[in-house]
C-alpha cells in the first residue's frame, strides 16, 4: 500500500510549519527527505507515521486515512523510528526489540515461538546477538540507534520511516545500516523512508529525494534529476560543486562558503 499525503498542513498551536503538502512515497523504493534544520522534516516523518495530527489535510496508506485507523492497525503496516527514541535504561536490548511485537500481541493471542524467531532475525539483522542480554544503558550511541533501528524491523512492516537513523554511527556503522535498509528494500520489497543530512550518501542511496524548504516541497525527484549547485543553495544556502562519484556514479557534492579561503 502506498503512503501519501493530501493537502497537509503541519504545525505546532498557530504556528504553521508545512503547508499543503502534497507527496506520495513510491511503494518498494527507498525515499530521503532532505532540507535544513527546523525546515519541518521529523514534523512530516512523525504525522505520515500518525504520531503527530496535522492542522488539516490527510494522510492515506492506500486509501485509507491513517487518522481514522488505531495506532496498533497502523503499526501493522508501517514504523518508524523517531530522531531521539527514549527507553527506560534497565530494559534489556532483547526486551526493547521485543516490544516491536506489541502490534500483534492481545490478550487471545501471547507471545509466539513466531515472535521469538522474529526477533532473533532483526537482532541477527542488526549484529546484536551478542549483546542482547546487556542493558540499554551499557550501550554506546552507536550500539543504541541499532538497537532502535532492530525493534523497528521487528514490527514486520511494509513501510519503514527512519529519522536520521545514522546519528552517532561511526563511517563504518552508517554504511552498514544504510546497506542494511538497502538490502530490505531490494530483498523484502519493503517500502524505505529515510530523514538524512548527509546530501552525498542521500544521493547514494536513494532511488526518490524529496528536498523542504520554506515550509513547501522544493522539489523531488531522483537523485540525478534534482541535486543541483542551484538546489543546494537553495535549500541549504550553501555554494558547491557537483560532479559524478568515481564510484556509484551518482551525484557527489562538495561544498563551500567562500573560495578565495583556498590557497592553491
Ligand atoms: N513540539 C514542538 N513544539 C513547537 N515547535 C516545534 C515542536 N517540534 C518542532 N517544532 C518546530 O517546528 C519546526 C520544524 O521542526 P522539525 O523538528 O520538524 O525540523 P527538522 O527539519 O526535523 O529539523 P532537524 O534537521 O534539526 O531535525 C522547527 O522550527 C521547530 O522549532
Ligand atoms: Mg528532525
Amino acid at each position: 500500500m502506498s503512503l501519501s499525503s493530501k493537502d497537509l498542513t503541519l504545525g505546532y498551536g498557530d504556528y504553521i510549519v508545512l503547508k499543503d503538502i502534497n507527496v506520495t512515497i513510491p511503494k518498494n523504493k527507498i525515499t530521503i527527505l532532505v532540507g535544513s534544520n527546523g525546515c519541518g522534516k521529523s514534523t512530516l516523518l512523525k504525522t505520515m507515521a500518525r504520531l503527530l495530527k496535522p492542522m488539516s489535510g490527510k494522510v492515506f496508506l492506500g486509501n485509507v486515512n491513517i487518522f481514522e485507523k488505531s495506532s496498533k492497525e497502523i503499526a501493522k503496516e508501517l514504523a518508524i523510528l523517531t530522531q531521539s527514541p527514549t527507553a527506560p535504561s534497565d530494559l534489556t536490548v532483547f526486551n526493547l526489540i521485543k516490544q516491536g511485537r506489541y502490534p500483534y500481541q492481545s490478550w487471545f493471542s501471547q507471545w509466539s515461538k513466531e515472535d521469538e524467531k522474529i526477533v532473533n532475525y532483526a537482532l541477527e539483522k542488526t549484529g546484536l546477538t551478542h549483546i542482547q542480554h546487556k542493558k540499554i544503558s551499557d550501550l554506546s550511541g552507536g550500539q543504541k540507534q541499532r538497537v532502535w533501528i532492530a525493534m523497528t524491523l521487528a514490527q514486520q512492516t511494509d513501510t519503514i520511516l527512519l529519522d536520521e537513523p545514522t546519528n552517532h554511527l561511526d563511517i563504518k556503522y552508517k554504511i552498514e545500516v544504510l546497506d542494511l535498509l538497502r538490502s530490505l528494500n531490494q530483498y523484502e520489497q519493503r517500502t524505505i523512508v529515510i530523514v538524512l543530512h548527509d546530501i552525498n550518501l542521500a544521493c547514494r542511496y536513494a532511488d526518490h529525494i524529496i528536498a523542504i524548504k520554506d515550509g513547501k516541497v522544493y522539489g523531488e525527484g531522483e537523485p540525478k534529476e534534482i541535486i543541483t549547485e542551484g538546489l543546494i543553495k537553495d535549500v541549504f544556502g550553501i555554494n558547491s560543486k557537483i560532479i559524478e562519484c568515481p564510484l556509484f556514479k551518482t551525484p557527489m557534492c562538495i561544498t563551500y562558503q567562500n573560495l578565495d579561503m583556498i590557497s592553491c
